[in-house]
């Protein structure tokens, strides 16, 4: 391992032994959880808090501790230890992979990553002027129409079927008879067989692989046309994060850059029911397929209460300027109860674990960054002192982990448009693992709303009105 990457994760197990002394409970002993029997009590408030709407062996949060786990696996084992390769087949999958199944999965994300008809048919659109998250949605539709049977070419009969079985048509120069009929027949009929197990299914777990290595290609593709580059090839060499970065940047990253992008995809990688794998898990269970799926999980992570958030923070901290401001700062925001990006969560009513990881990875040899993003820094950190003291303490209101990945990607030389399609490149293991889970008891979502409005109003003609 490279020297640096040791004190990576050097960081990692120092903010996990801090979290485990901080948040550990001798008295909840963690035990395999029973599948719910159905129908359940439960206290469920605004925006469907407390609602219990499924059963899940995916993940776990524990939002008073600040526990998150994948699998059973504690969120900072992963972080140390494995990669964001392991973590995706993890969540896939339920176990982690052993290495021939590790090495068969790489070669499945490295094939996948090619995507030369989706991407021919996004730059077709101004992506350049695009919101990045919706040049994102629409690659995803993109790749549906490159690799489902459903709209696809294969989906009509080819040319050579039909001529092989209409005598009459066949033009008198490339008529096949007696044996060589039979051999074109066959040959036909292989081709076809063959063509059609290209073209996978919907809503399988082939499905999710393409989504797992294409998300991150679309994205690297709209981050250069943005910056007024063409896209660039995927390295079939590099690391699901280092091409990733590679495709982004132009640049083969350092073996820190590597680490540091891949810990951040393990990081954002899966976080129970929120508001973007709800919405992805409500499509599929339509029916409907994952492409689709996966699409309405990109839009509703794009808003800024949710993934869009990150984004949110680095214009706040730019915003904020510099540290001896972000006292005014924060009095004014109390004041006017306006909301922090980067701060509090629906679920963690304790330090978030993904920040107790970010927030020192932001802060690595910071000696190092140039000044603006020294201020930057600087400024997160006094403001997260200052939240913490002005209301911080008496709401439960930590760090989530939006408020320090901007600074670990702004460090990568990555534009703020493009930090919540990173978030959706590493959701995306999440929002396939738990739709494919769900959709093995699928039942259509479908709760209620409790009316609140009027009865027996009389209809007054338009003319009246
Ligand atoms: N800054 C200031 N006050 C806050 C904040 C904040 N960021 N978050 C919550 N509060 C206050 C809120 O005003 C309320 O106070 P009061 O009880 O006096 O009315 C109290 O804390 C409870 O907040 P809430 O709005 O009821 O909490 P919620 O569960 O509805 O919303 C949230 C959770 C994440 C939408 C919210 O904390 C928020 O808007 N945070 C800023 C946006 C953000 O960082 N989002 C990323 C979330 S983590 C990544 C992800 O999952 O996408």
């Amino acid at each position: 391992m490279h020297e640096n990457t040791q004190k990576i994760t050097d960081i990692i197990l120092k903010a996990a032994e801090k979290a485990r002394r901080e948040t550990r409970d001798e008295d909840q002993k963690l035990r395999a959880g029973k599948s719910i029997d159905w129908p359940i009590e439960c206290t469920i408030g605004p925006g469907l808090e407390g609602a219990i709407a499924c059963d899940s062996k995916v993940g776990y949060v524990d939002g008073s501790k600040g526990w998150l786990v994948y699998r059973g696996y504690d969120i900072f084992d992963l972080c140390a230890y494995s990669s964001y390769e392991e973590v995706s087949y993890l969540l896939l999958h339920g176990s982690l992979p052993t290495p021939d199944q590790l090495e068969a999965f790489n070669k499945k994300l490295v094939e996948y990553r090619y995507l030369n008809k989706t991407l021919r048919l996004l730059m077709g659109f101004p992506v350049e002027e695009m919101n990045a998250m919706g040049a994102l949605r629409m690659g995803t539709i993109l790749m549906r129409q490159e690799f489902t049977y459903r709209d696809q070419e294969a989906g009509r009969p080819a040319i050579g079927d039909a001529i092989s079985a209409d005598e009459d048509s066949i033009p008198m120069e490339t008529a096949p008879t007696g044996e060589a009929k039979a051999i074109y027949e066959f040959n036909a009929a292989k081709k076809a067989r063959k063509r059609k197990k290209m073209l996978g299914d919907a809503s399988g777990l082939e499905a999710c692989y393409h989504l797992l290595a294409g998300v991150p290609t679309i994205t690297a593709a709209i981050s250069r046309v943005r910056q007024g580059h063409m896209a660039i090839e995927p390295d079939p060499q590099l690391s699901h994060a280092a091409n990733f970065l590679y495709m982004m940047t132009g640049k083969r990253p350092t073996p820190v850059q590597e680490r540091i992008m891949d810990i951040a995809l393990i990081l954002h990688a899966d976080h129970g029911m929120n508001a973007s794998t709800f919405a992805s898990m409500v499509v599929a269970s339509t029916l409907s397929d994952i492409y689709f799926s996966v699409g309405s999980g990109i839009a509703a992570l794009s808003g800024p209460l949710h993934g869009g958030a990150n984004e949110q923070v680095l214009h706040t901290l730019k915003e904020i300027g510099s540290p001896d401001q972000v006292a005014d700062w924060v009095q004014t925001a109390s004041k006017k109860k306006k909301k922090v990006p980067g701060f509090g969560h629906r679920v963690y009513k304790a330090y978030d674990p993904r920040a107790r990881v970010l927030g020192p990875l932001a802060g690595y040899r910071m000696r190092y960054c140039p000044e603006d993003i020294v201020k930057l820094y600087k400024t997160a950190k006094e403001l997260e002192r200052q939240v913490f003291r002005t209301f911080g303490h008496e709401k439960k209101i930590f760090p989530n982990v939006d408020f320090y990945s901007g600074i670990v990607y702004s460090r990568m030389g990555i534009d703020p448009s493009m930090f919540t399609p990173i978030f959706a490149v590493s959701r995306v293991a999440g929002w396939t693992a738990r739709v494919l889970e769900y959709l093995q008891k699928n039942r259509i979502f479908r709760p209620r709303a409790m009316y609140s409005g009027e009865f027996e109003r009389e209809y007054v003609p338009l003319e009246q009105r």
